[in-house]
């Protein structure tokens, strides 16, 4: 594990929120990307060394919809960095922790992930994320 990589906060309206948080960090979002695959539209924070993704659901069947209806608004997950993620899901596995999908996949800004799910880790919903390379939109993927 390098460093916490970002964190995820779940909102409903991308558009008010990214306006929120310019003002909170007096910084302007890098980008805005949708994740098709996960029904989210995402956008990026750089503060300092630290990173902000905001999620805003695209569909009503997006974990991130229903993360909102139960929960509301909040933190929805903390994602680590890893260099090597295949391995670090065989010793999560190992070690018991329950990883929601044991193939890597496609995230926002330039990461494959893998989440664990939240009642293997005291509530809290984990994502481990490795920079992709080459780069995702290299790919030709869908
Ligand atoms: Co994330």
């Amino acid at each position: 594990m390098k460093k916490i990589e970002h964190l995820g906060i779940a909102v409903h309206d991308l558009e008010a929120s990214n306006l929120l948080f310019e003002k909170l960090l007096g910084v302007s979002h890098y980008k805005i990307e949708d994740v098709a695959s996960e029904g989210v539209r995402t956008s990026f924070f750089a503060a300092g060394p630290n990173k902000i993704e905001l999620l805003e659901p695209t569909s009503p069947e997006s974990p991130i919809a229903k993360f909102l209806e139960k929960k509301g608004e909040g933190i929805h997950h903390v994602a680590i960095a890893v260099d090597d993620l295949e391995a670090e899901i065989a010793r999560l596995t190992k070690e018991g922790f329950t990883v929601l999908n044991e193939k890597p996949k496609k995230g926002a800004d330039n990461k494959l992930v893998v989440f664990l799910h939240p009642k293997s880790t005291n509530g809290v919903l984990i994502e481990l994320c490795q920079d992709a390379t080459p780069p995702i939109d290299k790919w030709g993927m869908e």
